[in-house]
């Protein structure tokens, strides 16, 4: 027998506030068949008054937990990925701790941005296996229009807020049972020559404010094809899969091209990839569990499926696991 972390509850949660193509045509010079036709997305989400990264968090967090069946006060670890925290510190999972009840176990946040939840996964995953905890919340939540520059139509329409939690729980499982569930294998990367093509320019310790996103939209969209296409393979033959094996990939929702070219690059049909950019637009860290849930509670995600996560982001940061649900 060995210890698997196995995915055992899923759940998200959005702003109350959804704004179309059209509403954001109304604030910079784009349009809705530009939006479309360069990243597939039609909709995304932005927080309102009261409406934070720990609050969205704690919704998709209760959501989990409900969907576990378990009880919050059994959480002994909360990892949560973001780049928009409540406050500088302290960690916005202590205050998702909190909320939820769950006082007295370990709790941090994890900052890769786009990749963060995959970060997130894997340090939750290494604990969870080494028996540091037994029950853990990953959870991603942003509230990325809170660093938008809400004059730059080149970035402002690709990014929205949202949050998407798991519950990971430490099983023992059979590993010579090629139906046992868990995290079959995760690889992560970082390559910080590339900060100037992605990343804020604001800073506590630069100029003591929050600053803006600002982006190089092409050059990381070459990146990230070539990246993403290398990390999934690095992570078949890490669990001795083949891409032909995999039920679902779910990646991280920037760009339906970016989607389209690393699947094609894998020669993974385009029916087997979550797509949820359109509806949610690019929400950073909440995305790849924000994508997973949804597909979960609309059926197409069942339980026994070989499911692969990736991501790239800000950093550069990025990494893929594998995990049959
Ligand atoms: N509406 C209308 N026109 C826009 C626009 C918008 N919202 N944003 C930019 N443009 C214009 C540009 O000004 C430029 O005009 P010009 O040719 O007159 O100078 C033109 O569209 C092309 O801009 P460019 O940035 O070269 O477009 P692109 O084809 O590279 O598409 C992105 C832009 C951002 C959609 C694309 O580069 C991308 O998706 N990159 C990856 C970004 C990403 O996903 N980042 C997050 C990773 S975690």
């Amino acid at each position: 027998m060995t210890l698997r972390s196995v995915i055992t509850g899923s759940g998200s949660a959005l702003p109350k506030r959804a704004v179309s193509n059209a509403e954001m045509a109304e604030m910079v010079d784009t349009s809705d068949e530009w939006i479309v036709e360069r990243t597939g997305i039609r909709n995304r989400y932005i927080a309102g008054d009261g409406e934070t990264t720990s609050s969205l968090a704690t919704e998709a967090a209760r959501r989990a937990i409900e969907a576990a069946g378990i009880e919050a006060a059994s959480i002994d670890l909360i990892v949560l990925a973001t780049a928009t925290p409540d406050q500088t510190f302290p960690a916005t999972a202590t205050i998702v701790q909190h909320n939820l009840g769950c006082n007295g176990g370990i709790a941090f946040d994890v900052a890769a941005v786009c990749s963060g939840f995959l970060y997130a996964m894997a340090t939750a995953d290494s604990m969870l296996r080494t028996g540091m905890a037994r029950r853990a919340l990953v959870i991603g939540a942003e509230t990325f229009s809170r660093i938008l520059d809400w004059d730059d139509r080149a970035t402002c329409v690709l990014f929205g807020d949202g949050a998407g939690a798991m519950v990971l729980e430490a099983r023992d499982v059979d590993p010579a049972d090629p139906a046992a569930p868990g995290l079959l294998g995760s690889r992560l990367h970082a390559d910080g020559a590339h900060n100037q093509l992605l990343y804020v320019d604001g800073g506590v310790s630069t100029t003591q404010s929050v600053g803006k996103l600002r982006m190089k939209g092409r050059e990381v969209f070459r990146h990230a094809v070539t990246n993403l296409a290398s990390v999934l393979q690095e992570v078949l033959g890490q669990s001795g899969h083949t891409a032909a094996d995999i039920d679902w990939v779910v990646p991280h929702q920037a760009n339906y091209r970016i989607l389209d070219a690393t699947a094609r690059k894998l020669g993974l049909p385009a029916e087997k990839v979550v797509v949820t950019v359109d509806r949610h637009a690019n929400t950073s860290a909440a995305s790849v569990p924000l994508a997973y849930d949804t597909a979960v509670r609309d059926g197409r995600i069942q339980p026994g499926q070989l499911v692969m996560f990736e991501a790239m982001g800000g950093g550069f940061t990025w990494g893929a696991a594998l995990a049959r649900v």
